[in-house]
């Protein structure tokens, strides 16, 4: 074997191994429950089928140009004994029209189904879609419906086989409790819909539908701040039937009450809740129809996961992020006891380091208290 044949098949040997490792990969993450290219609602089927063809389209012409650029490589390549300029030429029109001809016509053929698609899933769905508000906040997400009057955070429950319209707000004061959130968020649940931005000061819109019931993972697509890779949702697509049960149980009132009607706390922990650590600050424990600066916690235990996603609801978690949260993920909030804030105050505080001054450090039983309280509230 001539040494030039051998490194030609070394470099066949390595392009082969590449391929298999970029493979391997995709099939890897084929079923991470983030994966557009395998739809499962008609917005997501929609792109899916507009990608598939232009995607082909891309690798015939991909294909074209590099088989042309190696083989005019090879073919004109230096030759020893043939010291000789080639011969020089100043453009050739046919080609050159050519070349700009054909590659305008590839773009506007692709561009009347791209179009059509932009435009059919913009369409408002009408009125016997489901309607839900989001509101992207620093780093969590807040679901609610405005018809059934309910609040949730972290997961939003739709049900199968309808168009739920969403309305995407940044929390400027859309919400019940006025805040300054000042930056833009994106709203990604790959499986279902394409990437939409959330942005202050506008109302943007994305309808999503789940064919089947199922959790669909979602998570926050635009760089927001600290938290932002943890700033993640879950949309949980049930049955009508399992649908409404979920949303009429969502609509009562808490398992155990806050306070006593004279606005009393009504037991030990709902004290340690409103007073002493005045968790109440933030977060709304008795009511679910009411938005609040941090989640909604009347029926917290309902859920299965807290903190954008990114733990799932077991009793250990809920302690330690109650006691201490910004241990278990990045947020700005050293200063959150300390009304008002001046500087920038985002996230839980943690109750146990940078304590001001004349405020209580939480004990581990206060944690645990305050924890089964809330896996309570279901
Ligand atoms: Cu919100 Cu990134």
């Amino acid at each position: 074997m001539t040494p030039r044949r051998s490194r030609g098949r070394r470099l066949v040997l390595v392009a082969v191994a590449a391929l298999a490792l970029v493979l391997a990969a995709c099939s890897g993450v084929k079923n991470n429950g983030q994966n557009s290219l395998e739809p499962k609602g008609p917005q997501s089927q929609k792109i899916y089928d507009l990608f598939v063809p232009i995607l082909i389209i891309a690798i015939v012409v991909g294909i074209l140009v590099v088989s042309a650029t190696v083989i005019i490589a090879i073919k004109f390549r230096y030759k020893k004994g043939k010291n000789e300029n080639p011969k020089q030429v100043h453009g050739n029109t046919r080609l050159e029209i050519g070349w700009t001809v054909l590659p305008a016509l590839l773009l506007a053929i692709i561009a009347v189904p791209t179009v059509a698609t932009i435009f059919d899933l913009a369409q408002n769905p009408g009125p016997q879609a489901l309607q839900v508000n989001v509101e992207g906040k620093q780093w969590w997400w807040q679901f609610s419906y405005p018809d059934a009057k309910v609040v949730t955070a972290d997961e939003m429950i739709i049900p199968t086989g309808r168009d739920v319209y969403l309305h995407l707000r940044a929390c400027d004061g859309t919400s019940e409790t006025p805040t300054t959130c000042n930056v833009i968020h994106s709203f990604w649940v790959p499986e279902l819909a394409g990437k939409k931005d959330v942005v202050p000061g506008q109302a943007n819109t994305l309808t999503i539908n789940a064919d089947k019931p199922g959790t669909y993972l979602g998570q926050c697509a635009e760089y927001c701040g600290l938290s932002h890779a943890n700033m993640r949702f879950r949309v949980i697509a049930k049955s009508p039937a399992d649908f409404q049960e979920w949303l009429s149980q969502q609509q009562q009132g808490p398992v155990n009450q806050l306070t006593e009607a004279n606005g009393d706390p009504a037991g030990p922990t709902q004290k340690l809740i409103v007073n002493t650590f005045q968790c109440t600050n933030c977060h709304v424990f008795d009511d679910s129809s009411k938005a609040a600066y941090g989640p909604n916690l009347t029926h917290l235990a309902s859920r299965t996961t807290f903190a954008s996603g990114s733990y799932p609801l077991t009793r250990d978690n809920l302690v330690k992020w109650v006691r201490n949260a910004p241990s278990m993920i990045p947020m700005s909030s050293q200063d959150c006891r300390l009304p008002p804030g001046d500087g920038i105050c985002v996230g839980m505080p943690s109750f146990i380091e940078n304590t001001p001054p004349g405020q209580q450090s939480m004990t581990q039983q206060q944690a645990e208290d305050i924890a089964d309280f809330l896996l309570e509230q279901k």
